[in-house]
This record gives C-alpha cells, structure tokens and sequence, in this order.
C-alpha cells in the first residue's frame, strides 16, 4: 500500500473516531476540566455549555501564555471550539482567531458555539487539514493546539506549517499527548481502540520534530504522567460493560466484538501503561 493510502486511511479512522465520540455522552466535566486541564472557573463560565460536553483535549494551552489584546491566533484541530472561544475574549474585538479542523460534524459544532458566545465577528472556523493549513503564510502571532498534532502521521509535516503560518517572533503554545515505547501487544491494542492515540510519540521524538522544523526555544513547560487510575478512568466505558459471549455475538457489530473480546487485555494494558503516558505543555517560537 502507498504510504498517502496509508496516510488517507488513518485520516478517516481519526475522523469517524472523533465523529463517534460526539454521539456518545461526550468530554468532561466541570470538575475535570479544572483540576486535571487547568480551566479555571472564570473559563469556564464564558464558554457554551456544549463547547464543554463536546471537549477532547488534554491540557489548557492558554494558560502558558499571555495573549495580547489585538492578536491574531490559529487553533489546530479546533474540535467544538472551547480554546477558539477563550482565545477570542482575550483578543478582543480588533484580534482575530481562526479555528481548522477537519471532522464536518466538529465544524459544524464550533460554529454553532462561537456564534452561541457572540464572537462570531472575531472567530472563524475553517474546514482544513493541519498538514496544509488553510491560512496565509507569516500571519498569525499565536498558533494554540489542544491535543491534536499527536493524531497526526505526518507531524513534521504540520510543525513546517506552523512554522510557515507564524509571523517572524510568532509563538506556540501546544498541549499534547506523548507516550514511551510500549510493547509491541500494547501498541496493538491500542491502535484496535483508538487509531488515533496510536500514533503518539515519545517525547524526545517530539520534541527534536518541532525543533527539526526551525522553530526555537523549544520547551516542555510541565507534564502531567498518567497513572493507572487516570488511565482507568478513560477505558472506563470499556470496563463497565457487562456482557456473555452469546449476547455479544448476536448484538453487536464486527468492530464492537472485536473490541469486546479484548476487553480482558484492557486492565493489564492500563497497568504497563502506567506512568508511560502523560500530556505535555510545549512552548516553541518562530525565530525573527
Ligand atoms: C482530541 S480532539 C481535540 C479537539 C479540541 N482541540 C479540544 O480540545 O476539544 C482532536 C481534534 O482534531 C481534529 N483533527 C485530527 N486530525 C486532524 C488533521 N489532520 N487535520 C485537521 N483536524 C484534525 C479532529 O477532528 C478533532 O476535532
């Protein structure tokens, strides 16, 4: 197979993936949202209840910086808009912000959000990829992303569009998720769950991946290690299912039965896993 079949392919799994986890009960919680991601209360109450349900990321990438009044700033995979709507009230009325992701019914949700917030005169969501950004070169003075550069196959790829998009001294400010070598199995398992937590790397490739595409001051600004019972708790759904084998077989499709098969393996996945997956705040600049 072709490498951009490959590539295609693995776009697709990412994109139903995350068109799914909109029809579940979807993100997280009030709660969550402020001691695990680092959204305040004040956040919080500024954005659309759906932004929050319909949320996906892993850390709060504002709060590793200040962003001026007047600013112009681009979010990669902008999801259903939660980081689009708390970069536009810190801009204001003479910035702009510009959201791109590729999953229609993402779009179609941070639309309906920032118009519901009442900044649809600052924040445009465009449909893109973030390996070919629809946005002019040297424009933007921020680029913000929330846990999506770590879905990518093509990652050098996206940090040379970062690279082109910021103006000269522009500044990113990106959280992610990053994982240590697993065993082979492990990597299996969770490439059968979620293709797209699969193609996360280790954080020394990641980070000579930003540096590789000429931004500096490339900085870990801290981490967050999973333990086991972060871990858990996001295979949670997975383990609360209850179901002999004869139900399973007349009731669910392929890919569920192929998922509730391996349910056995989850709770000693989440085991080895402990402590190798951890979300990091990445700080990196385009030089002047
Ligand atoms: C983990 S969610 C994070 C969404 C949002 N940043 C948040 O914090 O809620 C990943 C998002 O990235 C989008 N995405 C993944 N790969 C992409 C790509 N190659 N180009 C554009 N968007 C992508 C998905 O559609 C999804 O909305």
């Amino acid at each position: 197979m072709k490498q951009t079949d490959v590539t295609f392919g693995h776009r697709e799994s990412v994109r139903q993936e995350y068109e799914a986890k909109l029809s579940q009960s979807g993100g997280f919680c009030a709660h969550q949202l402020e001691t695990e991601f680092g959204y305040d209360q004040e956040d919080q109450t500024a954005i659309p209840q759906d932004a929050i349900d319909s949320s996906f990321g892993c850390a709060n990438p504002l709060a590793m910086g200040t962003l001026n009044e007047g600013g112009s700033v681009l979010d990669l995979g902008c999801g259903a808009g939660l980081d689009v709507i708390l970069a536009a009230r810190r801009v204001g009325a003479n910035g702009k912000v510009i959201g791109v992701d590729m999953t229609g019914a993402m779009i179609e949700k941070a639309r309906a959000n920032v118009a519901a917030a009442g900044l649809d005169h600052i924040a445009e969501i465009r449909k893109g990829l973030i390996e070919s950004l629809p946005v002019e070169s040297s424009s933007v003075d921020w680029v913000i992303s929330n846990c999506v550069v770590s879905l990518s196959p093509e990652k050098e790829q996206v940090f040379a569009e970062v690279h082109r998009v910021l103006k000269p001294g522009g500044k990113m400010l990106l959280t992610d998720l990053v994982m240590a070598p697993l065993p082979g199995w492990l990597r299996r398992l969770v490439a059968l769950k979620s293709p797209a937590a699969a193609k996360a790397l280790d954080r020394d490739r990641y980070l000579q991946t930003i540096a590789g595409s000429g931004l500096m001051n490339v900085s870990v600004r801290s981490q967050l290690d999973y333990d086991a019972s972060m871990l858990r708790g996001l295979a949670q759904d997975e383990l609360n299912i209850r179901m002999g084998l004869w139900q399973a077989l007349l009731t669910l499709n392929r890919g569920q039965l192929t998922s509730h098969l391996l349910r056995p393996m989850v709770e000693p996945g989440i085991r080895l896993a402990a402590n190798k997956v951890a979300s990091i705040k990445v700080y990196a600049e385009k030089p002047v």
